[in-house]
């Protein structure tokens, strides 16, 4: 047997999702998080075109692509880096800020690739709790530790759904020694961009990275393709441990058609808003308990763990999966991805029906 380096023998691989459909069922998975529908019509458009050319290296500056976005979002396209979802660049990140010795911090509920990320680089990962399934500023000032290089906040946070101000953020940074960075993770930042809170002006300040993706409001998580604004200093180190071209062709021409049809991705998220709003509404009204989301998801909680897992198994039987949430400390809780309204209805039908044959919510 040959040993892999200790760190990584010791820790636990990245939970996929299962999505083993019982035999003769529909499977209608909402269990990651895809957007509801597929992405914009001018996306099926850029990919013919992708496909006339794969004998050739993607671009591996990502040029057409990060213009658009600086064009979209008004910042720097020197400044953007593209990955491979942003899994990669959050990946990217740890390996090149931290190693054993480091520790990187996050929310106790925070989305779990954080705590894969971390552990990958032999760094030890750190939680601060929250309140409310909420991001609790001072409790994450009150962990850091010299040891600390990195804070990770997905905003609107992942499995909650929740969402912390700008004013938060702002306060959390100037917490923070100046030699930590924050990583404002806004994967579902679409979502929630009509509160106007940007958080692009961060970045300016050298210590704080923004990520974004086009696998959720954009619709294109098969394509893997993320985004993050850097300050100049933190993108030359990051680059070092990229995979170079590590945007394929057909992705990079995607999310650029998929990003100039910027009508397209707020009508996806005004129904999206549109579906949660009336789950929630529904689920409440059966007496669960759901906190508010601004994603394209929500958190239902559940009187125990045992709970949970029952109502998780009675959905399964009929081929509706949601997600456990034991890897990010909601062992109690289910995540339920906002899908297409029949898919929706089925699943609130389910959990009516569970709670009515004695199930605790
Ligand atoms: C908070 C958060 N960050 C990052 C990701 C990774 O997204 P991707 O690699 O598809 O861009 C996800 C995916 O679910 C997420 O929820």
């Amino acid at each position: 047997m040959i040993p892999p380096v200790p760190h990584i023998g010791s820790m636990a691989g990245y939970a996929l999702a299962d999505l083993s459909a019982p035999a003769g069922k529909r499977l209608v998975s909402l269990s990651q998080n895809e957007s509801l529908r597929p992405p914009s019509p001018a996306v099926a458009e850029a990919l013919a075109r992708a496909a006339t050319s794969p004998q050739l290296y993607p671009d591996p500056d990502w040029t057409v692509l990060r213009e658009a976005i600086a064009d979209r979002h008004e910042v720097t396209a020197a400044n953007i880096l593209c990955g491979n979802g942003s899994l990669d660049l959050i990946g990217c990140l740890a390996r090149a800020y931290l190693d054993p010795g480091t520790a990187a911090l996050a929310p106790a509920h925070a989305y779990p690739f954080f705590r894969t990320a971390t552990q990958m680089t032999g760094a030890r990962f750190d939680t601060a709790s929250e309140t409310g399934a909420t991001v609790d500023v001072d409790a994450l000032l009150a962990q850091v530790t010299p040891e600390t290089r990195i804070v990770f906040v997905a905003n609107p946070g992942n499995p909650t759904g929740t969402r912390i101000s700008r004013a938060g953020l702002l306060r959390l940074r100037e917490g923070l020694p100046g030699d930590v960075m924050l990583v404002i993770d806004e994967a579902y930042g679409e979502f929630a961009d009509h509160l106007g809170e940007r958080m692009f002006d961060l970045v300016e300040r050298g210590d704080t990275v923004v990520l974004r993706t086009f696998s959720k409001a954009y619709g294109l998580a098969g394509m893997r393709v993320g985004w993050g604004l850097f300050p100049p200093a933190i993108a030359a180190e990051t680059r070092k441990v990229m995979n170079p071209n590590n945007v394929a062709l057909p992705g990079q021409m995607a999310a650029h058609a998929a990003l100039l049809d910027h009508d397209y991705m707020r009508e996806t998220c005004a129904q999206t808003a549109v579906l949660r709003d009336a789950f929630a509404t529904r689920l409440r009204a059966a007496g669960y308990e759901l906190h508010e989301s601004f994603t394209n998801f929500a958190l239902i909680r559940f009187a125990s763990p045992e709970a949970a897992e029952s109502a998780n198994r009675a959905l399964r039987t009929d081929g509706v999966f949601l997600r456990p949430q034991g890897g990010a400390g909601l062992p109690e809780c289910l995540r339920a991805t906002i899908s297409v309204a029949d898919d929706m209805d089925l699943a609130a039908s389910l959990l009516e029906d569970w709670a009515r044959n004695g199930g605790k919510r």
